[in-house]
Order: structure tokens, then C-alpha cells, then sequence
């Protein structure tokens, strides 16, 4: 599997050509750092600033589209656990992770490398990245692999307890938009995919990306990280989202959008590099299943306030998400209505 950059990218002394992006796509400010984008402090819901804990999540959601979370619940000693467990995984001997490298994404369990497909990407990103489904539990623990043998105990906690916390803050997010609270406790959180995606150092960040700018297409996602990689693009540039040991990074996501009527904004984001240390993020996305519709909530969307979407099967936002001809941050923009 000579293909998996943490296989070979240890030798590297140089970017091979597959990887050099187009001069004016290559990042810049690449250490810079986004100060201002939130960080919420969960542990104070419960006393008497609960008010303005929620304001706090709806400004940022509204405001960024992505915010931090601490005191969330989700143990330290957890997050420390499986963070450490994909590291051993990425360090494997490259025989160890041949038997789950697949190119077929109908896959519900597989490691792969670059973007959606190592050979037919136009330009390589420098990744390589686990993913599988995981809710509920008893369907998918099967599929997942018996290495570090450690693998399914502890990724089978995380991520029942991260499922706990993305439905926490879906509830929240229902409050402070003044819909039912549950209203996404249905299809439209029925899938739970994980990608752990690993971006081993590179001999030079300028060149190239980790992960392309885009939004999530999905619902929620929440991702964990303890190195400096992952930026948004706000106000016309990126800049980097402070990695904070502990917390969760918290993304609106495109379905999130569109029920909120356009009042909350999805991120767009992408991952650089660095030159010394790997960098891993857990990343869980919670998503509807195909079949489910969505639609603006109809206690947001009203006769002051028209949907400024239709409504639609999540299959058919996800074709266009994967449409290769269409701008990622863009299928969106495709299912609103001329009002
Ligand atoms: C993603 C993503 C960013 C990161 O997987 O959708 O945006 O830091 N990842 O890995
Ligand atoms: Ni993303």
C-alpha cells in the first residue's frame, strides 16, 4: 500500500507533483490563527447563565458557523484514549493497513488516501483517512478493524458519547431558534459516519493542502484536534482555528442551514500542514439518512419570513454535493428558491 502518504511521506523530501496545487490555490498565512471564533463553555448551562450560554451558541452559529466547546461531558480521558489509539493505527507497518485500504466507497468500513479517489483527483491532498459508520453501534462494530486491539472498545465509547453531545447540541440549537426541542432527534440525525483523518508532515506546507476548502454537506460535526491545522475562511481570508486541548469544534453544517431558513451558516473550511509533527482530527458527522426530507423548519419559515429553500430528499443534496463539476461550497445555493 505504497499509495498512503504515512507509509512513505517519512522519506519525502520533497512534494511529489501530484500533490503541488495551482500557484494561486496554495495556502498562505499559514500559522495564522482566528481569535475571535467563539469558545463556549458548556458547564454553565446548568446555572443561572444558561441564557446567555445559548445566545453565545446562536451568535456563532449565525455569526462563524463554527465554534469551540469545553465542558461538554465527554471524558478527557476518552478523547485522550482515542486520539492516541489512530496515531498507533496511522504508525502500523504498512502490511498491518493493507488489509483496510480500499478505493470502493460503498464500503461502510475504509482507509484511503488523498480526496474521494487517489487516482482520479485532480490534485493529491496530503491525507490519508479512516472512515466508517458507527450509530447505532451493534450494526457497525463488526466492520471495524481488530487493530490496535483496542480499536472497537474505545472507538465504541467515543462515539456513543460524542452522539450524546452532538443531540445535546442540536437541542440547544432548537431552543435558540425556537423550534420543538427534538425536532432533530429523528431521521435527520439517524447517521453517525466517522473520518479520522491523518496528515503526516509535509516537506513543504506551501504547496499543498490536506483537506480542500468546503462546507460539510451534512447536519452537525464535531471534530477533535491537538494540532494547529484546520482553518476557516472568514472575512475574505483564512485563518486557523486554535486547536484547544479538550474541546470540540462544533460546524453548522448545509442541512442545519437550510432548516434554519439561511439563519445559521455553514463554515467553509480546509486543513493545512506543517513540517514537523503528524497531525490526526476525529471528525463526526452527523447526517440524515438518504430518504429523509428537508425542509426549512416551519416555525421559522413563515409568511414574514418565506422558506428560502425547497424541500428534498437528502439523496438528491448529496448527488449534487458529489457532483465533481459543482463548487462544493455551492450545492446549497442550488436548492433555494427565487423569492
Ligand atoms: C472534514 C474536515 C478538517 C480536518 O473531514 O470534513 O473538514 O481538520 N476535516 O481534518
Ligand atoms: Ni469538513
Amino acid at each position: 500500500m505504497s499509495v498512503l502518504l504515512s507509509n512513505w511521506s517519512k522519506h519525502a523530501h520533497a512534494v511529489p507533483a501530484s500533490y503541488v496545487l495551482q500557484q494561486e490555490k496554495r495556502p498562505k498565512n499559514l500559522n495564522a490563527v482566528c481569535k475571535s471564533i467563539p469558545v463556549i463553555d458548556l458547564g454553565q448551562l446548568g446555572g443561572p447563565d444558561r441564557a446567555d450560554v445559548l445566545q453565545q451558541i446562536m451568535k456563532a452559529c449565525q455569526d462563524f458557523g463554527i465554534f469551540q466547546v469545553i465542558n461538554h461531558g465527554v471524558s478527557e480521558e476518552l478523547m485522550e484514549d482515542t486520539m492516541s489509539l489512530f496515531k498507533e493505527f496511522f504508525d502500523m507497518p504498512a502490511e498491518e493497513k493493507a488489509e483496510y485500504y480500499s478505493e470502493d466507497r460503498t464500503k461502510t468500513f475504509r482507509l484511503y488516501t488523498s480526496g474521494l479517489n487517489y487516482n482520479k483527483d485532480d490534485v493529491n491532498f496530503w491525507k490519508d483517512s479512516v472512515r466508517h459508520l458507527c450509530h447505532p453501534l451493534e450494526d457497525y462494530v463488526q466492520s471495524w478493524p481488530e487493530k490496535p486491539a483496542r480499536y472497537r472498545e474505545v472507538v465504541g465509547a467515543y462515539a456513543v458519547e460524542v452522539r450524546k453531545l452532538s443531540m445535546r447540541i442540536l437541542d440547544l440549537i432548537c431552543e435558540g431558534l425556537g423550534i420543538k426541542v427534538g425536532y432533530f432527534g429523528n431521521e435527520i440525525s439517524k447517521v453517525q459516519g466517522f473520518i479520522v483523518n491523518h496528515y503526516p508532515p509535509c516537506p513543504d506546507p506551501s504547496l499543498v493542502l490536506g483537506i480542500g476548502g468546503h462546507c460539510d454537506p451534512n447536519l452537525l460535526t464535531l471534530l477533535q484536534q491537538d494540532v494547529h491545522g484546520l482553518q476557516i475562511f472568514k472575512d475574505g481570508q483564512w485563518a486557523g482555528v486554535e486547536p484547544l486541548p479538550h474541546a470540540f469544534v462544533i460546524n453548522v453544517c448545509n442541512q442545519l442551514e437550510v432548516v434554519s431558513n439561511g439563519k445559521l451558516k455553514s463554515a467553509e473550511h480546509r486543513a493545512v500542514t506543517n513540517t514537523s509533527v503528524a497531525r490526526t482530527s476525529l471528525v463526526t458527522f452527523i447526517s440524515p439518512s438518504m430518504e429523509c426530507v428537508i425542509e426549512p423548519a416551519k416555525a421559522i419559515a413563515s409568511e414574514s419570513s418565506p422558506p428560502l429553500f425547497r424541500s428534498y430528499q437528502y439523496k438528491e443534496f448529496h448527488e449534487i454535493f458529489m457532483d465533481k463539476a459543482q463548487p462544493k461550497n455551492t450545492a446549497v445555493e442550488s436548492l433555494k428558491l427565487r423569492v
